[in-house]
């Protein structure tokens, strides 16, 4: 296992999404307490979405919390396949979070123009040492290709280095997506990965079982601060130690 990765498994994907959402909430009062604020990239696709359900269960101090988003599919905000309304309808419409602190990736027909609004977006989050965003907390599920956030197998942003979003055309999508880079997600000081379904059982057994060549985009992923994935038993089923 790459020893930067530590991982727990659940029975079943409802208890996943109760733990991810504790220890959301947990890192978000962590944060709070530390720095005063919590600022998080969020995930799209199913494997979080009933965390954010649950997360309406928590009392949090809303108000110093900061919503963004690891990617975002080539829709107006208000489509049903929009990142920022899934979460929207899950979370941000039953909790008093301010609307000055939901940060969405606006896609619009220039999508260079998406890109460039949201690296401004992004400059009110806190910088690292090397000048990135360094988010609290950034969430990433991963597809059964082993694609984190919208860095697609085979894709031009995989060499992404020197900028924290660019817009991709995903060849197998036929659509265009925007999205945040590596240097971006490596520098969050904590990284949730939750992983859900058979599917991802061999790209899952790879990454943490630690051998084998690198051929997924979850595998160039070097984060710097604590990196935690959650997966359910079906997803973990080849793990080495599990077979
Ligand atoms: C998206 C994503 C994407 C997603 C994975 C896993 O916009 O679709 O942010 O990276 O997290 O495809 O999705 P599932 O959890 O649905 O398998």
């Amino acid at each position: 296992m790459k020893s930067q990765y530590s991982y727990e498994i659940y029975s079943e994907s409802g208890q996943l999404a109760r733990a991810a959402s504790q220890r959301w909430a947990e890192l978000a009062r962590e944060s709070i307490r530390g720095r005063n604020s919590f600022h998080v990239a969020l995930a799209g696709g199913s494997t979080p979405k009933p965390v954010y359900h649950l997360l309406q269960q928590e009392e949090l101090e809303w108000d110093k919390i900061h919503l963004y988003w690891g990617d975002e599919r080539d829709v107006p905000t208000d489509h049903p396949e929009s990142n920022y309304l899934m979460v929207k309808e899950a979370l941000i419409d039953h909790v008093p979070i301010p609307a000055d602190n939901v940060h969405p990736i606006r896609v619009q027909a220039d999508i260079e123009k998406s890109v460039e609004e949201y690296r401004q977006v992004l400059d009110t989050v806190h910088r690292s040492s090397d000048g990135l965003p360094c988010f609290d907390l950034v969430m990433l599920g991963m597809g059964d290709d082993g694609h984190i956030a919208s860095l697609f197998p085979d894709s031009s942003a995989l060499t992404v280095a020197n900028t924290p979003v660019v817009s991709v055309y995903v060849e197998k999508l036929h659509s265009w997506r925007v999205t945040l880079t590596y240097p971006v997600l490596n520098a969050a000081r904590n990284l949730m990965l939750l992983v859900s379904g058979e599917t991802k059982a061999p790209i899952v057994a790879q990454v943490l079982g630690g051998n084998g060549e690198e051929k997924y985009p979850v595998q160039k992923l070097a984060p710097q601060g604590r990196a935690e994935w959650y997966l359910d038993q079906a997803a973990a089923s080849q793990l080495p130690e599990l077979t």
